[in-house]
């Protein structure tokens, strides 16, 4: 499930004493906050990093460094490497933040080396895009974006799209106190998950996390984060004060409807009222049968539910993914401790039997079969049980629908 991001870049502040009264007080207060949907992280300079891992074992509390070499060792004076970060229990790395660009002279290509090397060593690169002012007065906005975006790119071949973060922290909203509209921030930021659609493909572009970094305070986040193309935040200035940063992360997210924007997605509105309620209910589900054709129920259904954040797991034994998700061969091997609520069964009537035996010994809270099927043995098998069963659910209209609309 892809979770909203909220990142602390304290950038060239605190001391070890300072680190510590500052986490010692942010953790207090997150222990009363509710992380199911978003993930918390703070950037220490890299002098705190090692107070800051051990104040943070075993809490929801993420780290990330402000910049890494892209080599594991070697004569590099004044870098440090990612494999040295791991070590510090650094999760995500910054890079190409506008002040590396600007005070310190880093190119597209030494910053694409960065998050090339970062990710090599399996951990999240954080590329950092956006305009100057003369660059946004001259029109040329989105010009900028396309090229650092391709540039910072160009050596990771392939991603999964959780693994990988972009922030759009345009200059001019840097340290001033004019942060870009929530508009501005959202045009560009479509425009960013357009532009990573084409590099990689429209399901990775919709997992990886975009972020908005500028001028970002407690009065502000709540109408940034509506917008959809914001998934989260890089905070400078108001990170640096526990209560500040603390309200920015604990906000209620209520994003408007995705309107206009240049990513064009299904209409839903014909899925089963069951299929539509899911997120209202249940957090986890099994779909088996799954297929990787667009034009397939199962298809439909799970590219759904995964837009809505849930997690779903393919089972199919012919293929290694499905939009993105690793697929598991039978129902046996799906992790444990996944635990799923639902099982959805996409089998022939024959067929029908014989799995749902084996999602009982899963043993969800609903058991739902497609279309066309009704089997009085499973039904009462699963309701010896005590799962819900639910038979013969209508897909025929998703069917429909899949074939008609090109988006799928
Ligand atoms: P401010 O929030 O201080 O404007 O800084 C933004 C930033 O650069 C975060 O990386």
């Amino acid at each position: 499930m892809k979770k909203y991001l909220f990142i602390g870049n304290w950038k060239m502040h605190k001391t070890l004493k300072e680190t510590e009264s500052y986490l010692v007080n942010f953790l207090e207060k997150l222990i009363d906050l509710e992380l199911l949907d978003r993930e918390i992280a703070i950037a220490p300079p890299f002098t705190a990093l090692f107070l800051a891992k051990e104040l943070v074992k075993n809490q929801p509390l993420k780290l990330v460094a402000q910049n890494s070499c892209w080599e594991e060792k070697g004569a590099f004076t004044g870098e440090i490497s990612p494999f040295m970060l791991k070590e510090l229990g650094v999760s995500l790395v910054i890079l190409g933040h506008s002040e590396r660009r600007h005070i310190f002279g880093e190119t597209d290509e030494i910053i694409a080396k960065r998050v090339w090397g970062v990710y090599k060593f399996g951990l999240i690169p954080i590329l950092c895009i956006g305009e100057t002012l003369e660059e946004r007065q001259a029109e040329k906005t989105l010009e900028v974006i396309e090229s650092q975006l391709k540039e910072g790119l160009k050596y990771l071949k392939e991603v999964r799209g959780d693994d990988l973060v972009i922030a759009y922290e345009p200059v001019w909203a840097i340290g001033t106190g004019i942060n870009a509209t929530p508009s501005q921030a959202e045009e560009v930021q479509s425009f960013i998950r357009k532009k990573l659609a084409e590099i990689f493909s429209s399901e990775v572009a919709e997992r990886i996390r975009i972020l908005y970094g500028g001028s970002v305070t407690p009065e502000n986040i709540e109408d940034l984060m509506k917008e959809p193309n914001i998934d989260g935040v890089l905070v400078g200035g108001a990170s640096l004060e526990v209560e500040k940063f603390f309200k920015i992360c604990s906000i209620k997210i209520n994003k408007r409807t995705q309107v206009n924007t240049q990513i064009s997605l299904p209409n839903y509105s014909n899925l089963p009222q069951e299929i539509l309620e899911i997120p209202k209910k249940y957090r986890r589900l099994v779909i088996v049968g799954a297929s990787p054709k667009s034009d397939r129920p199962s298809y439909i259904v799970m590219d759904y539910l995964l837009k809505q954040g849930f997690e779903v797991l393919p089972v199919n034994p012919a293929y290694k993914e499905i939009l993105g998700q690793k697929t598991y061969p039978s129902l046996e091997e799906i992790p444990p401790e996944f635990k799923p609520e639902v099982i959805i069964i996409f089998r022939k009537s024959e067929e029908v039997l014989p799995v749902v035996e084996r999602a009982i010994k899963v043993n969800p809270k609903v058991i739902w079969l497609q279309e066309g099927i009704y089997n009085k043995e499973a039904q009462s098998l699963a309701e010896k049980e005590g799962i819900k069963i639910i038979m013969n659910l209508c897909f025929k209209k998703v069917h429909m629908m899949g074939k008609k609309d090109k988006n799928f």
